[in-house]
């Protein structure tokens, strides 16, 4: 049938297959079935309890309305004051804008710094959204892979070759990476920023997992350049996903435009969130207990995955994830891991959803859960793989 509503090309993106592992594993979930959940990308520990106390005490007290585009100047003053602790760095809070988690950051920046076809540099593997959004702005992203030689991270020449191939106008990094967890060294990510100024490519930066490294001490893009794009939120080390919540960093010059966008495109970000936010600095202790036990699950599947037959693991510096080679137990990562959730109950994503050339080859688990679904789901990895 001939539709008179017809779709943009824009629109024709790949779907995000870790969600869809998701919802097929929720489904199973739904029917009475136990699953073990390997597959997402958030805590499964909840907000600070600070942070869910200030929001419920906002509800109560009345009206959550809409903020100015920017944020409210608490949380902004309150990051500010989070750049100098943390890093030693000195930011204005004019500089930072609250966003709708970091998805709607990559938005406004790409919006904000890129026309119609500009090429944006993109690591593979690396996060499918920067490509998929990147394709549905009507831009171009080039994917460069990284290899084990460079320790799985993009180095400077990498990024030199493809802009001599033909231009790039951005390069947008997350240090550390998912799928792999894989960080620079300080003096990597330095030159890579370096490069990327010497070039005129514009470096935008999520930092979406610092507070959520383990070995290798995370530095902020804004220690080297500041006119690095920086993009953050509060759902990894905050454990705050479903809040929707983050923000960006962005030169003096660039905020009213970011403002502007905001303004139209989603007025501002959620007020109920904004106040959780503010309050979830208060929560760290629990936050850094809830790290810890990503730590002892990282060392779980890193001494166990490999006796499974899972080889050429990424260095998992960071993150909750490990990103593991499963050609020797599968040459299809897609039904490897629909086959595992379906007859070990347990839910892992596969590969391709990350590197659209080489995934069929690889797979991510996400240790974010707790140590009991580590050791019940390697224990039903391990019984499924013998049969
Ligand atoms: C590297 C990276 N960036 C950004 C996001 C998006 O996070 P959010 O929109 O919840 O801030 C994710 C989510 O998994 C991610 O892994």
């Amino acid at each position: 049938m001939k539709h008179i509503v017809t779709k943009s090309t824009r629109g024709n993106v790949e779907p995000f297959r870790a969600m869809g592992v998701v919802a097929a594993a929720s489904k199973m979930q739904a029917e009475g079935q136990d699953v073990v959940m390997m597959c997402v990308g958030q805590p499964s520990a909840p907000a600070p309890l600070v942070a869910r106390e200030a929001a419920m005490a906002a509800i109560s007290a009345g009206i959550i309305g809409y903020t100015p585009a920017l944020g409210i100047k608490p949380l902004r003053e309150r990051l500010s004051q989070h750049y100098l602790d943390r890093y030693g760095e000195e930011v204005s809070p004019d500089r930072i804008v609250v966003t709708t988690g970091s998805s709607a950051g990559f938005m406004l920046a790409f919006l904000t710094l890129f026309d119609e076809g500009d090429r944006v540099a993109i690591p593979s593997p690396g996060y499918p959204a920067y490509r998929n959004i990147l394709k549905a702005l009507s831009l171009k992203p080039v994917e460069i892979e990284s290899e084990a030689s460079s320790r799985w991270v993009l180095t400077p020449q990498m990024l030199e070759a493809a802009h001599q191939e033909e231009r790039l106008h951005g390069a947008l990094i997350a240090n550390p990476n998912n799928p792999n967890g894989t960080m620079m060294v300080p003096d990597a990510f330095k030159s890579l920023i370096n490069t990327s100024n010497e070039l005129g490519i514009t470096f935008i930066s999520d930092e979406i997992y610092h507070g959520l490294t383990f070995d290798v001490k995370e530095e902020t893009a804004l220690k080297y350049s500041d006119q690095a794009i920086i993009i953050n939120s509060f759902s990894k080390y905050f454990c705050m996903t479903g809040w929707r919540i983050g923000w960006m960093i962005v030169p003096e010059h660039l905020v009213e435009t970011v403002n502007r966008l905001q303004q139209n495109a989603f007025i501002c970000a959620p007020e109920i969130s904004q106040i959780a936010a503010l309050h979830a600095f208060d929560g760290l202790d629990e936050l850094e207990a809830t790290k810890a036990s990503y730590k002892e699950n990282r060392d779980l599947l890193l001494a166990e995955l490999p006796k499974l037959g899972f080889r050429e693991i990424q260095p998992v510096d960071g993150a909750f994830y490990v990103y593991a080679n499963c050609s020797q137990l599968s040459n299809d990562s897609e039904a490897f891991c629909q086959d595992i959730l379906n007859h070990a109950k347990t839910a892992i994503t596969p590969g391709t959803d990350f590197d659209t050339k080489r995934g069929k080859a690889w797979v991510r688990f996400s240790f974010a859960g707790s140590k009991a679904d580590m050791k019940n789901g390697l224990q039903r990895l391990g019984d499924y793989l013998k049969r």
